[in-house]
């Protein structure tokens, strides 16, 4: 199980501070879970871990297995909530560089930027091969893979026909509503629920995560036994609750003027998994003049850019270091005769050994130099570790906003760009 551990904090802030945020905590997770604050519409992703196979479950798998087998490319398309998970899910576990593996289909993605140059670059990787799509948007409305989707499966249909193309397209948006509910019941697509109760960012256990992962050969089923076992072990109401640690920590933090939150990993592999918790955190409690900023790390290579920043600029950072178990294949360095790089002091050391040197002298710096820091220890990165992560940050993110005081489904303020945007486009309407 997930643990936090608090004791780098204590400088700033007391166990008694801890202790008599209680009521608050409580008050919050109690008006989560009775479905009881702003915004409580939006609580399906509460219950969507699941000890059972679903039909929905095995569909995804079926359907993945269907792309694993006639494609060599798997275009997702979806921007926001509808991007984020996913890859935050495929790089943690199969690494950046899955798509240079040859077992699984590559996979990339699509409609999160307006970019051309992205745009071209993609079309010339799908350039002679078999490729299926799978277009992620609860809205359906959305501008960015809207475009993405027109051009995409033109594609299909001239490469394949209009009818052999409806095989290779696989929709998951809105169960009723939308242009892509529209789209998929017309063109007979395949197609998946974003449950009207699951906002994009809480949507990563919904087929909007879970048939990207299966395609890229992670078993949804594992995924969801984690995310249910972290449901369990998480309705705790107690600081037993590392939801409960994590979610009063950062507020309490934040109303000493930490007022950025950065959160750090030593693994490269987790840098979308930090861009998904990013948008989390951010889309979730910034709003009303509030709100933590969600700022990300990825050590130690940060720590030769950001780190004379965070160990000497404005004291209003706090750190939440997240450690995974060390890897059970040890790689070891070797002794070199000449030494002439005068590394042989670590001769026979393991890289994991090295590295958690470095995590060790890096955190008694920051905190030294006033940055409070929180750890969070999971286990080893798989399948199960990943459903236990998305759950235990969804669920500390909706205390922490209610802590903070503000509703944490909502988006208002994502509108404002798009309307200057569909005015300058000429969009009917705007
Ligand atoms: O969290 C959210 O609700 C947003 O980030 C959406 O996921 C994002 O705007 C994409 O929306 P849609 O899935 O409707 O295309």
């Amino acid at each position: 199980m997930l643990k936090v551990d608090i004791s780098n904090v204590w400088g700033d802030l007391s166990l008694s501070d801890m202790l008599a945020a209680e009521p608050e905590v409580f008050s919050a997770h109690k008006t989560l879970a009775e479905g009881r604050g702003e915004g409580s519409d939006f609580l399906g992703w509460l219950n969507l871990p699941t000890f059972e196979q679903t039909e929905e479950l095995r569909r995804i798998q079926r359907a993945a297995k269907q792309i694993r087998a006639d494609s060599d490319i798997f275009v997702v398309i979806g921007i926001g909530g509808s991007y984020l998970g996913p890859r935050a899910a495929i790089e943690l576990v199969k690494g950046q560089n899955h798509n240079l593996k040859d077992a699984d289909p590559q996979i990339f993605f699509a409609g999160n930027n307006l970019s051309t140059r992205a745009w071209q670059e993609l079309c010339e990787l799908l350039e002679g091969k078999d490729f299926s799509i799978n277009i992620i948007s609860k809205s359906g409305t959305t501008t960015e893979p809207a475009i993405a989707t027109r051009a995409l499966r033109w594609m299909l249909e001239r490469k394949y026909g209009a009818e052999k193309a409806k095989k290779r397209i696989y929709v998951t948006t809105d169960p009723a509503n939308g242009a892509l509910r529209r789209m998929a019941q017309d063109e007979g697509y395949e197609s998946f629920v974003i449950p009207p109760d699951v906002g994009g960012r809480y949507s990563v256990l919904t087929a909007v995560g879970l048939l990207p992962m299966a395609v890229a050969g992670i078993s949804p089923m594992d995924v969801m036994l984690g995310a249910a076992r972290a449901k369990k072990e998480l309705d705790l109401r107690s600081f037993e609750n590392p939801a409960w640690q994590y979610a009063t920590m950062r507020n309490l933090l934040y109303r000493r003027k930490k007022s950025i939150e950065l959160l750090c990993c030593y693994e490269p592999r987790f840098r979308y998994f930090a861009g998904w918790w990013q948008q989390l955190f951010g889309e979730s409690e910034g709003k009303d003049g509030k709100g933590i900023f969600p700022a990300t790390a990825e050590f130690t290579a940060d720590l030769h850019s950001l780190g004379q920043m965070i160990q000497q600029g404005e004291r209003n950072i706090f750190e939440t270091v997240l450690r995974f178990s060390p890897p059970q294949k040890k790689t070891l360095i070797d002794g070199d005769w000449k030494n002439l790089d005068g590394l042989n002091y670590l001769e026979g050391k393991s890289l994991d050994f090295v590295e958690e040197q470095a995590f060790l002298g890096t955190l008694s710096a920051h905190v030294d130099g006033g940055v409070p820091v929180i750890i969070l220890q999971a286990d080893d990165i798989d399948a199960d570790t990943l459903g236990e992560l998305f759950y235990f940050f969804e669920l500390s993110c909706g205390i922490s906003a209610y802590m903070l005081g503000v509703n944490p489904f909502n988006q208002p303020g994502v509108e404002f760009y798009k309307k200057n945007m569909f005015q300058l486009l000429g969009k009917p309407g705007y």
